[in-house]
């Protein structure tokens, strides 16, 4: 599955038969079915519709589930060791310092009563264990690198002072500060314009090829993630159905895959009416993983 790969001998992340499922016995949802990939110093797209799974696979990595979520695995090896076994105080190590996560929308994920400048502080003190001077001088510099003009002036923002994009510009600010090796994005620019959506793109992938960080990048936008990824996994009702290299998108096999390409509106090439996504219920598999037909 994973031959066409260019990473080091050990990959990043390697998950083998993961599984998840919400709630209990006939109630029970299962949301992941078996899925295994691994990741390199790479941008891996998890592309699929609203449903598939796509955030709930960024979340079971971080074993960041509600308590009514069930996870098991195979194998959850990050960087050649199992965290599929880790305590949670493990779990707490590795999430933020060792995999960071950024989200779709800053406001939630910024303290709305703390200046910018102190809650990137806060991950310097801890990360890097930084104060006084050394601390402020730190702080300007993640600022400036990723690219705030001012930084000095952002610095003493509070939250709703700031704009989406530059709120995305401050949370990959903060998630840089502890060195991560794995950065899962779930969704970043889908609340941003299509301008400052570009922007933020190229400095991800600056930040990302410059540090030889492996990013999941999640999103619905299959036209987005082929422009932007490596490496594509498609995604349909909690199951991986494709994997492919992002330039070998156009050439897809799988027929989801080809549905979903032909459902998408082309400027080049416009159509009275786009087809409708027809599923087969071949593909999908029982909770355990394997074909249900
Ligand atoms: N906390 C939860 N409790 C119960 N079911 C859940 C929970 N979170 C997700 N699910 C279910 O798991 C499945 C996958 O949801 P998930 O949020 O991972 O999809 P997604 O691909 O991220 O969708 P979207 O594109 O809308 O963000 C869905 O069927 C969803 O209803
Ligand atoms: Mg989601």
């Amino acid at each position: 599955m994973t031959g066409h790969q260019k990473h080091d001998a050990v990959p990043l992340l390697s998950v083998r038969g993961l599984c998840v499922r919400f709630g209990n016995g006939n109630e029970a949802v299962a949301a992941l079915r078996n899925l295994s990939f691994d990741l390199g110093k790479e941008k891996l797209g998890i592309v699929g519709e609203s449903g598939s799974g796509k955030s709930t696979l960024g979340r079971a990595i971080l074993k960041l589930l509600p308590r009514m979520a069930t996870i098991s695995a195979d194998r959850l090896d990050f960087c050649g060791s199992d965290i599929g076994k880790a305590s949670e105080r493990q779990m707490l190590q590795i999430r933020g310092s060792q995999i960071g996560m950024i989200l779709q929308d800053p406001k939630y994920a910024l303290d709305p009563t703390m200046k910018i400048g102190h809650q990137i502080g806060e991950a310097v003190t801890l990360h890097l264990g930084k104060r006084g001077k050394d601390k402020k001088t730190h702080i300007l510099k993640m600022l400036d690198s990723v690219k705030i003009r001012d930084p000095q002036r952002v610095y003493e923002l509070y939250p709703h002072q700031i704009s989406g994009g530059m709120g995305q510009r401050i949370m990959i600010a903060m998630t840089l500060v502890a060195q991560p090796k794995i950065i899962i994005a779930d969704e970043p620019t889908s609340a941003l314009d299509v301008t400052v959506r570009r922007q933020l793109l190229e400095l991800l992938d600056e930040l990302v090829t410059a540090r030889g960080i492996g990013l999941i990048f999640i999103t619905h936008d299959l036209d987005l993630a082929e422009g932007f990824c490596d490496r594509l996994l498609i995604m349909y009702s909690g199951q991986i159905l494709e994997e492919l290299p992002a330039s070998s998108l156009s050439n897809a096999k799988h027929p989801y895959t080809r549905g979903l390409l032909e459902s998408m509106p082309r400027l080049e090439a416009p159509t009275e009416r786009l087809p409708v996504l027809v599923r087969d219920p071949a593909w999908q598999r029982d909770v355990n993983g394997s074909l249900s037909q």
